[in-house]
């Protein structure tokens, strides 16, 4: 059975099943199983997010690893910028364990969630994967990691603020190379932009479905959170996104008046 074939049911939609974890892990299936504290900073919170970040960088691993082996006939220099971006994730993954272990976290510390995973293996084309990991999950991950950096310095852990500017210089390259190539892959290919499609469309859904079932208070934190993650600008732009893109983006976060502002600049 191929793996896209491999099916769990979560919040009504169907995603592919979980990789595998060491025993040491508990797997979740809903955002509101993962661990919430009421203080983000705290030592447990701020070991959290180091074991959270870990587990997703290990996905990113395996997501861009799969992309390897489902797609042998993609062009060489794709494949090289996905063996590339395993050998990236590797090393974003060694330096979260470690610091997780330095703030005296362990792994298996906290539940873990593979929702990156499970959605993005859904689909059949490597254009559609990019556009849901690389383009889609990635670079959300640049607007976290530019607005975490800021709050672990705030803090004075400069240490960690360092580690994750070293993952998001990474990200960057990771998110432009999948912008570059869906372009190049369309144009050689007008179907690939049908793919691309509806993939960000069952990325809504799936995202739509997930937050649906959450609980209230749940839904309102995640709210508050979401409100704080500003869009990196900048790095938007350095991963080739265009201004309409970005203006785009502005938008969904609520932040109207920016980009009406930028458009005045
Ligand atoms: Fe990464
Ligand atoms: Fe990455």
């Amino acid at each position: 059975m191929t793996l896209s074939a491999m099916r769990k049911e979560v919040h009504g939609v169907s995603l592919c099943m979980d990789p595998a974890r060491e025993p040491c892990f508990r797997v979740v299936q809903r955002d509101s199983e993962m661990a919430q504290f009421e203080d983000e900073m705290c030592a447990e919170a701020r070991r959290e997010k180091m074991h959270r970040h870990m587990n997703n960088e290990i996905g990113s691993i395996e997501i861009a690893a799969q992309c390897l082996v489902d797609f042998p006939d993609a062009p060489w220099d794709l494949r090289m910028e996905l063996a590339r971006q395993t050998y990236d994730e590797c090393r974003h993954v060694e330096g979260l364990h470690r610091r997780l272990k330095e703030l005296g976290g362990h792994k298996g510390e906290f539940p873990i969630s593979n929702f990156e995973w499970s959605v993005t293996n859904t689909q059949d084309s490597l254009a559609a994967r990019l556009a849901i990991q690389n383009r889609s999950f990635e670079a959300g991950q640049m607007d976290l990691l530019g607005t975490l950096r800021t709050l672990w310095r705030s803090v004075g852990d400069d240490e960690t603020a360092q580690l994750l500017e070293a993952i998001l210089a990474d990200e960057v390259s990771h998110v432009r190379f999948g912008n570059r190539w869906i372009k190049r892959l369309a144009q050689a290919d007008g179907r690939v932009l049908l793919k691309v499609a509806m993939a960000v469309r069952f990325l809504d859904q799936a995202n739509s479905a997930a937050l649906g079932s959450e609980t209230q208070e749940h839904l309102s934190r995640k709210r508050v959170d979401h409100a704080r993650v500003e869009v990196n600008v900048d790095d938007r732009r350095n991963a080739e996104f265009s201004e309409d893109e970005i203006d785009q983006i502005l938008r969904q976060f609520g932040m109207n008046s920016l980009a009406a502002a930028r458009r005045k600049e």
